[in-house]
């Protein structure tokens, strides 16, 4: 059931053919490197890029911008304490930088990082350490057909092998993302995150739960795992992230906000080691590279995500774009994820290889197409491991409605159409560190 009216809009324009062959070429065939105001539905993040509420707005005004001990940072406290039950908070400028100071806290040079699956600025935290990021996903999660409930599972299965083999004094860290990004936005069990708690504590291992979007996924557990059948969102959600000794948040995501991220924890000890580490790099710790308004619109955030009319109306409508793209038989990630649809590049080009990047080719002719801005998650942003030809179409939250996801369908199915005869894709300039390659990497066109 739709939950929300437009109070402010922005006007957006569709640009000709031409221009946008154009704006392609010139962006090197990389969607990063196009300016926003060339595409028509972006649907490159659903990261920072949501409409806040009229609530959120108000509490802008509200922003004590003081260095310390602002009163925005204790209504932040307040919040992630009702919400996620977590009594210390530091705030860091987003996501990434959330992870600099937790990881930079617990991992060091040699050490292995085990996550379901580590999103791309999380891998790459966990390398600047100097440690080894290790994917637990579950074999169903590269599947893009199985029907599984929870394909965002941690395999802890695989987990113990890599134990075994790297020795339990390796792993300092534990990693549980939810929902699973890079595993197509897949949910994660209320139960696997037990058995995550257990596994940790047997190795004597910090448990992190990486919440970005931990209502989306609170509302699949709420659908699909029978404990919680008659269990409320905000519920779940404290239930579940209450098994974690830490948090990594962005706030762009599930904050609802347009900025900022932080740590939570329960650990007084982990706690003071993290505030010293962010003062370095973020800020002091009452505001950790946020200014007080913006801490205010993520305190809001966080209490409106769990909402019951918000989480199913975002959910619900990820679905629907699924549902309508499948019945074009354009082929997507089955079930669909809670923030994202993923098409199977590989499936609309099975002539082209990984070392062409069909997930590319599909992100480029989206775009040609229709002007419509989604992400490659395969062989291109993630050289050197195995995972499906993904492209995402993540959905910004409360943003867009019917009619835009008409025209994404009518784009790939144009798209689809003209798949035959597509030719693939390869790198011509590259930045140093490989797990940052598509953001900035130039393409051309093979042959
Ligand atoms: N962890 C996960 C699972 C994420 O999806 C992201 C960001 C981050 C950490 C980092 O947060 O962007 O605030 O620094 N994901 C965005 C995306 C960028 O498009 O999926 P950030």
């Amino acid at each position: 059931m739709v939950a929300y009216k437009s109070k402010t809009v922005e006007r957006i324009r569709l640009p000709s053919r031409e221009e946008r062959e154009r704006a392609l070429e010139g962006a090197g065939y990389n969607v990063f490197n196009l300016d926003a105001d060339d595409v028509f539905v972006d649907l490159l993040t659903d990261s920072g890029t949501g409409a806040m509420s009229d609530a959120q707005w108000a509490a802008l005004l509200r922003g004590d911008e003081s260095y310390a001990g602002s009163k925005s940072f204790h209504r932040l406290e307040s919040a992630v304490a009702d919400v996620m039950g977590f009594p210390h908070v530091v705030p860091a400028h987003q996501g990434r930088g959330a992870e600099n100071v937790l990881y930079g806290t617990l991992l060091s040079d040699g050490d292995v990082a085990l996550n379901n699956t580590h999103f791309d600025t999380t891998r790459a935290h966990v390398a600047n350490q100097g440690a080894d990021p290790v994917d637990c996903p579950v074999a169903d999660a590269r599947d893009p057909d199985a029907e599984g409930p929870f394909k965002g599972n941690f395999s802890v299965e695989r987990a113990r092998e890599v134990v075994d083999e790297v020795g339990a004094e390796a792993v300092p860290v534990v990693i549980q993302t939810i929902t699973n990004n890079s595993a197509a936005g897949q949910p994660v069990s209320v139960e696997n995150t037990r058995r995550v708690r257990e596994f940790a504590d047997e190795i004597d291992a910090t448990f992190v739960i990486d919440a970005c979007r931990f209502a989306e996924n609170a509302y699949f557990v709420a659908e699909r795992e029978a404990e919680f059948a008659d269990a409320q969102v905000a519920e779940i959600a404290r239930e579940q992230l209450g098994y974690a000794d830490a948090l990594v948040m962005s706030g762009k995501k599930d904050g609802l906000a347009n900025a900022g991220g932080f740590v939570a924890t329960d650990d007084a000890d982990l706690y003071e080691r993290c505030k010293g580490r962010a003062i370095l790099y973020e800020g002091f710790p009452t505001y950790g590279g946020m200014a007080g308004r913006d801490l205010e619109a993520m305190a809001v955030g966080l209490r409106e995500a769990t909402e019951e009319a918000y989480v199913e109306d975002r959910v619900e409508q990820v679905r629907d774009l699924a549902a309508m793209l499948d019945e074009a038989d354009v082929p997507v990630y089955t079930p669909a994820g809670g923030h994202a649809v993923y098409l199977d590049a590989e499936a609309i080009y099975p002539h082209l290889p990984a070392a062409e990047f069909p997930g590319q080719v599909l992100v480029c002719d989206l775009y040609r197409e229709g002007g419509v801005r989604g992400v490659e998650l395969g062989s291109f942003a993630f050289p050197g491991t195995d995972r499906p030809e993904l492209v995402r179409l993540a959905l910004p939250r409360r943003t867009y409605h019917r009619e835009h996801l008409e025209h994404v369908v009518e784009t790939a199915v144009a798209a689809v159409e003209n798949a035959e005869t597509a030719t693939g894709l390869r790198v011509a300039t590259e930045p140093a560190m490989p797990e940052l390659r598509h953001f900035t990497a130039e393409l051309e066109p093979v042959g």
